[in-house]
Formats: C-alpha cells, structure tokens, sequence
C-alpha cells in the first residue's frame, strides 16, 4: 500500500512526502455505551489508513485518495467545505483544529489510501480522522495531546459529517497498542489496558457485507432516545442522571410510565450493556472465556432486539456461530449491517468459517468476508 501511495503522491505532486498510519477498531463489549458515559472495550486492528503528506506553500489543501481515484481542493475557511464526503473527514479535522489552536495550519499535499473495509463497522471513518489529526499536530508542532485528537475526530463527525457518535472509535484509532485491548471509562475518560492473548480462541470478525443506508440517522435516533430517558429521569427524582451510566434498573423501572416502551427497551440495552463490560473485564483476568463469550450473546441480544440495531444477516451469522458451538458471537460497532465478532476455540475454527460462509452463501447468495483479529498498534509515524 505504501509504494502505491508513494507513487501517486510523486506524480501528482512532484514532490516527497511524509508517511503517518492509524488504524480501524474492534471492540470486544461495551457497544453504544459510549455516548452514554459508559464502558467501551476496542482495540486497533492491523488495518487502517497511510496517509502521504508535505507542505505546499499554498493556504490550500490538495487532497487526493488513491482508493477511489478522486482528487480535491480546499481552503480553510468554513465556506470552502468540500462536497465529496471523503474530503469533509479531512476539511473537519483541519477546522476542529483551527478552532482549537487559531489559523495555524497552511497549505499541504496529501494522498492516502486504506485497508479498513468501509461500513464494516471497523472505523474507516476513524482510522482516516485520526490519521490526519495525528499528522497535521506533528507537521505544524501543535502539541494536542492524545485526547483532544482523539476529539478532533469525534467533532469532525458531528460537526461535518452528521453522525454523533462518541469517543470509542477515534479514541481506539489513536490509543491502540499492539497485543492490547483498552477498557475505557467514557465519563471519567480513565482507561486501562488489557494484554489480549486468549490462549486456545481465536477473535475472528465475518462481515456480512450488507450496509444499511440510512445507518447515520437511526444511529443519531438511537441517542434521542438515550438522552430523553435521562431527561424525564432528571424530572422524575433523580436530578443527578446526566448519562444513562449513571442510572439503573430500578430507577428505569420507576420512570416506566413515563416514557415510550421503544425508549425503555433502549434504556434497559444500555444499562446492562455497561455492566456486561465489567463482567467481561473481570472474567478475563481469571482467563473465563466461557463468561466472556456468554456476555458477547447477551449484547448481541440486546443490540437485535432491544436496541435493534441488529438486521436478519447479522442476526443469521449469530444463529450460525450458536449452533457451531462458538463461544461468543455478536454484532459488532453501531450496527445496521457490518460484522459479527466471534470467539472461537481453536478446534472450532475452520468448521465454524466453513459452515458460516456455505450457509450465509446458501441464503444471500454471496459469502461473508472473513478477518481474524489482530491487535495493533494505533495512529503513528512511519
Ligand atoms: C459507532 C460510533 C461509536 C460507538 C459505536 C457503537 O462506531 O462511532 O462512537 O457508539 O458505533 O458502540
């Protein structure tokens, strides 16, 4: 990927670059818990985006993206938003920075491409984010510190690309370390890491390869939801709630009247999906894999039925992974389309790949993509 993106960078610009790299997530548990000031558990992925990048003596950007062959230019002002969303991910990092740090940047060069597959539920969207964030602090010597360009990402989606999502993806795409998952406290933004080497299972994602279209605007509904269950427990006797996080199944259960039972259901999701991430970390420091996995069906249930953000695929995938005897197997990231994540004992392996992509083959007419995990490192240097 490197060489490519080198050559294209070399003959469009007449000039060498610098190479910076991040990376697309998986999570273990912890799903939609983000944005509710909860518990998340990713980890980076030996996928990602490379990206190629030198200053121009320009106030523009030229921006070229190798995988779709499409080239742009833009300014950095507010009105000079590019129309090609893949060119908005870089306009919005280049403006949260602008906002946070005044009119430092100027005009560079850049090309990039990836690996991460895009609307798999692995953070394409992320990987590009922080891949720029992470480039554009080191080129012009800003000193963001991890975080806040980890937030640049997030703000470039709610403010240029309409999704409000929360900090997991960017956070995992600049915080990953190879070997590691990371727990994250989403309130506190505490987090911890855990070496990751399951001895006997393997992590194994199957990609349904169906993406959903209206995935951006059912994902901000889901947070209404959330936020509005806050607000009528706040009127309700419990001022104190500001995220579901901070809220339980009693006091849900006090509110029940008062809110839509779509709304409750979504409620009910998150408050227990952040308890199963603690379940989760605690049962792999005795190396309880048999918890874990029963935990990942727990959220996959959850995620279909009550949150319902599941779709028939993913749904089938997991049904499958049920009945090979997989240990755990859920529908991974936001949802509406993208993968399962399995854990699979090693024995298992190539039984359960082979069964999955016959059966899924057999009903959708075209196989699932397979990618086993590997844990890496997030956004660098090359
Ligand atoms: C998307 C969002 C994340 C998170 C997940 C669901 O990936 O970008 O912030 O909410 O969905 O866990």
């Amino acid at each position: 990927m490197k060489e490519r993106i080198e050559e294209c960078f070399k003959s469009r610009f007449a000039t060498e670059g610098v190479f910076y790299a991040s990376a697309g997530r998986i999570n273990l548990i912890g799903e939609h818990t983000d944005y509710n000031g909860g518990f998340v558990f990713p980890g980076a992925i030996d996928k990602g985006m490379m990206v190629d990048i030198a200053l121009n003596s320009t106030d523009k950007v030229r921006a070229y993206s190798v995988d779709l062959d499409s080239y742009v230019e833009f300014g950095f002002n507010e009105e000079d938003a590019p129309s090609e969303s893949w060119a908005r991910y870089i306009f919005g990092v280049c403006r949260e920075i602008i906002k946070r740090c005044g009119n430092v940047l100027k005009g560079f060069d850049t090309a990039f491409a990836g690996d991460v597959p895009l609307g798999a539920g692995m953070s394409s969207s992320a990987a590009l984010e922080s891949a720029f964030a992470f480039a554009l602090n080191d080129i012009f010597n800003l000193s963001i510190d991890k975080f806040e360009l980890a937030k640049i990402g997030q703000s470039t989606e709610h403010n240029y690309c309409g999704v409000k999502c929360g900090i997991m993806d960017q956070f995992a795409s600049v915080f990953g370390k190879e070997g590691n998952l990371i727990r994250l406290d989403c309130r506190s933004m505490e987090y911890k890491y855990f070496p990751f080497h399951p001895q006997g299972y393997r992590l194994v994602l199957l990609d349904s390869v169906v993406k959903h279209e209206l995935a951006s605007s059912a994902y901000n509904k889901r947070r209404e939801s959330c936020e509005n269950v806050c607000r009528v427990m706040r009127e309700n006797g419990y001022p104190r709630v500001e995220f579901l996080r901070d809220a339980d199944m009693a006091m849900l259960g006090s509110i029940r009247e008062k809110i839509s039972d779509e709304d409750y259901l979504r409620a009910k999701y998150v408050i227990e999906e952040t308890e199963r991430v603690l379940t989760v970390c605690e049962a792999l420091e005795r190396d309880d894999y048999e918890t874990v996995g029963k935990m990942m069906y727990l959220t996959h249930y959850g995620m279909s039925k009550e949150y319902e953000v599941s779709c028939q695929e993913l749904d089938f995938l997991n049904d499958i992974a049920k009945e090979c005897g997989v240990t755990g197997s859920r529908v991974m990231g936001g949802g509406f389309g993208g993968c399962t994540i399995n854990l699979v004992k090693d024995e298992l392996y190539d039984t359960f790949i082979e069964k999955a992509c016959r059966l899924y083959k057999e009903k959708y007419g075209r196989s699932p993509k397979v990618y086993p995990v590997v844990i890496s490192n997030g956004a660098r240097k090359l």
